[in-house]
């Protein structure tokens, strides 16, 4: 067997490292131009769509049929947010890559954040019809906090939940107090994820389970919501018995 001796320059485990950094730059890139792109169809052939029903207005050919064109709004907004909260998130992860994530902190009722939040995915899933959102939460509640910051928290651990469950069913959500902290649960009937994912997901940007590559996103909504509920002096914990046996997210923020 030959062995290294200490003094020789490690000059191809440089190498290496730095193909393997280029590879992975190229990788999220590729992602991220991918995530991005990925809007811009339905957006612009709806946008055909409302020209040529313009038009035909115009000519006189046909009235214009104002639900469909609410519907038309409505897939161009839907759009619009996801690239936007995209950017947001990418934006968020420099910002703390570089120090920079300041919290604007104030009295927040995370209950009544949490029915807005509920309500956001109740009517963006509506359509699909598959999930059922339950939410169980007391009428209100106070924690100081960043109120933007937490939403985007709850917008990131919903999401993921409706995401990774693609046939649908119930979506268990629960706000409760405990002492001197509050708890938000968020249980889906979903893909799930192994033992050895769990301990990796939400760690590092960019890190997604094995099953996840069929869905969209790019691996940075844990990650931003973990570190942010830390920056809060909380946590974001993850359960789940296995693939295909759902998952449990939990944020847990001092009161
Ligand atoms: N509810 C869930 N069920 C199963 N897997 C999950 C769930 N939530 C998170 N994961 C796993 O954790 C990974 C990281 O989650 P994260 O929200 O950071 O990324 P993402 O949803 O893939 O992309 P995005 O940055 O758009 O949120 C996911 O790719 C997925 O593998
Ligand atoms: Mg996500």
């Amino acid at each position: 067997m030959q062995s290294r001796s200490a003094a020789s320059p490690p000059e191809s485990d440089l190498a290496e490292a730095v193909r393997r950094v280029e590879e992975e730059k190229e990788e999220f890139l590729s992602i991220v131009a991918h995530e991005l792109k990925t809007p811009l169809t339905p957006l612009k052939s709806v946008a055909q769509l409302l020209r040529l029903r313009l038009a035909r207005a115009r000519r006189g050919e046909r009235e214009l049929d104002l639900d469909s064109l609410e519907t038309n709004l409505a897939t161009i907004e839907r759009q619009v947010d996801r690239m936007d909260r995209l950017v947001t998130d990418l934006l968020e992860v420099s910002r703390i890559g570089r120090d920079r994530l300041e919290l604007i902190l104030e009295r927040v009722d995370i209950a009544s954040l949490v029915r807005d939040v509920v309500q956001r995915w109740t009517e963006a899933t509506a359509e699909e019809g598959r999930h059922r959102l339950e939410l169980e939460a007391p009428p209100s509640l106070e924690v100081t906090a960043d109120r933007q910051r937490v939403d985007q928290i709850l917008v990131n651990l919903v999401g993921n939940a409706v995401k990774y469950s693609p046939h649908g069913g119930a979506v268990h959500l629960r706000l409760e107090e405990r002492p001197g902290e509050v708890v938000f649960t968020v249980r889906d009937g979903g893909i799930g994820l192994a033992e050895d994912e769990i301990a990796l997901v939400g760690r590092e940007p960019f890190v997604r389970g094995r099953r996840a590559h069929g869905f969209a996103g790019v691996g940075v909504g844990l990650y931003l919501s973990r570190l942010v509920a830390e920056r809060h002096g909380g946590r974001v914990e993850i359960e789940s018995e296995g693939e295909d046996k759902g998952t449990t997210a939990r944020l847990i923020l001092p009161r």
